[in-house]
């Protein structure tokens, strides 16, 4: 198993490009299910989680030709065999379950195994049910699995309960092959949506509104393969702004609208870093050490709970405390025992943690327990004096594309041990 050596308190300094998106790449790849002709999808970053999604469509009979070395993908799914999700695969990616959308749309039936709970928290998909059945669809749970079953999908008023992003997702790809129109409210309203909304009109689908609370979407008959580009990661870009803050370094991300992430930019501002925003690109300056300043997760455009153990890291060295009350996940702060680990003083209050930022840490062994979890080490050890390992890397690999590599030509003394 591979594992990351860093050797800590060197400013980040230097410019860096953002990978696509992630959470934006997963469900646009899974949307080629509903074209009749192929698709070519650009910037798809080179990670684990999309090559689980590319062996999720080969079982569905989906053809890969895959070049993730140039970061492009053509996915044909003129030919899909079976619409079965087996358990093996949505146990190591639960975005799998957004498949359940677009098979019942495009071929009136699905098996999807449910995805369990993982861990930072229950991450039930009841909402996601609950919309598809409002647009005709009948689910049964069968040993572990949900089978889903229409005729033909009928449009529908859909009001989400919470601004599920998986659920937004899984509606809205099941209402674009609908009969009539559906109108979907109280989405997501996160670019990893207007993206796939984006990608879905590039196949010909009939949707507005993405990006504001209510969707609407005209079904059609059938959809046609695309060519399209992902957008730029804004959680990893977040993720180096954060490493520059914390180091007291300063980076310029590129290949991102600075848009994605103001609701983070403000709170480095607050904390006393200079932020430059543009359309393309955005730069950090730190002034000196970070203040303590206090965040609450929320559905965007609200602080992004993805970036939440990034910024505690860089709470871990601020001058003064501060207060991160996580309220999307129930169980999102396992990097606290290990930021703990190396000198951080940090104590959870229920959904709050409470950080008193330390004027230095000190390199200590660590294990990574989930993906953002993973980065917020990663910052904790490029502060701290001496040498990091962090242990089951792995789970940084599902959604960072070459991390050390950027890292390291950003100036840290980082390297992965196999
Ligand atoms: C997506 C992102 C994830 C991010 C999260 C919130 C992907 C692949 N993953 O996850 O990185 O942290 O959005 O921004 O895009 N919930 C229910 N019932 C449901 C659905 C959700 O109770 O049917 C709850 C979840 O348990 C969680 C909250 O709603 O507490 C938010 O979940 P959701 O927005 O659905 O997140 P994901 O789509 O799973």
């Amino acid at each position: 198993m591979d594992k990351m050596r860093i050797r800590g308190g060197k400013a980040l300094h230097g410019t860096v490009q953002a990978s696509g998106s992630k959470n934006a790449a997963l469900p646009i790849l899974i949307s080629s299910l509903l074209a009749e002709t192929p698709c070519r999808f650009r910037r798809v970053p080179n990670l684990m989680d999309v090559r689980t999604t590319f062996k999720l469509l080969e079982h569905m009979g989906v053809v890969v030709k895959n070049d993730l070395g140039k970061n492009e993908v053509e996915l044909d799914a003129s030919k899909v065999t079976s619409q079965e999700a087996p358990y093996d695969l949505v146990r190591t990616m639960r975005a799998s379950v957004v498949v359940l959308g677009p098979l019942l749309a495009r071929f009136g039936r699905a098996k999807v195994s449910l995805p369990g709970g993982c861990a930072i928290g229950a991450r039930p998909i009841n909402f996601h049910l609950t919309g598809l059945e409002k647009l005709g669809a009948e689910i049964e749970l069968d040993q572990g699995y949900v089978i889903a079953k229409a005729k033909r999908l009928r449009g529908a008023r859909v009001a989400f309960e919470f601004p599920s992003v998986g659920a937004t997702e899984n509606v809205m790809m099941a209402a674009v092959l609908a009969e009539g129109e559906s109108i979907l409210e109280n989405c997501a309203q996160e670019p990893e949506i207007v993206d796939l909304a984006r990608a879905l009109r590039a196949m010909g689908a009939e949707i507005s509104g993405e990006g504001s609370a209510t969707i609407h979407i005209q079904g059609k008959k059938s959809l046609q393969g695309c060519d399209y580009s992902v957008i730029g990661d804004r959680i990893e870009a977040g993720t180096f702004l954060a490493a520059a803050f914390a180091t007291r370094g300063s980076v310029r991300v590129e290949g991102l609208d600075s848009e994605f992430l103001e609701s983070v930019l403000v709170k480095f501002e607050d904390a006393g870093a200079e932020i430059r925003r543009f359309s393309d690109a955005i730069e950090l300056v730190s002034k000196g050490r970070p203040r303590g300043t206090d965040i609450t997760t929320l559905p965007f455009p609200g602080f992004p709970t993805d970036m939440q153990a990034q910024f505690m890291a860089v709470m871990a060295v601020a001058d003064g405390a501060s207060v991160v009350t996580e309220t999307v996940f129930e169980n999102r702060f396992m990097h606290v025992p290990e930021l703990v680990r190396l000198g951080a003083d940090i104590s959870i209050h229920g959904k709050s943690a409470m950080i008193r930022g330390q004027e230095k840490l000190l390199g200590a062994p660590l294990m990574a327990t989930d993906l953002r979890a993973s980065a917020s080490l990663i910052i904790g050890a490029l502060c701290a004096e001496g040498e990091t390992v962090v242990n089951r890397i792995y789970h940084l690999d599902r959604g960072y594309e070459r991390m050390e590599e950027k890292l390291r030509a950003l100036g840290a003394d980082i390297e992965r041990i196999s």
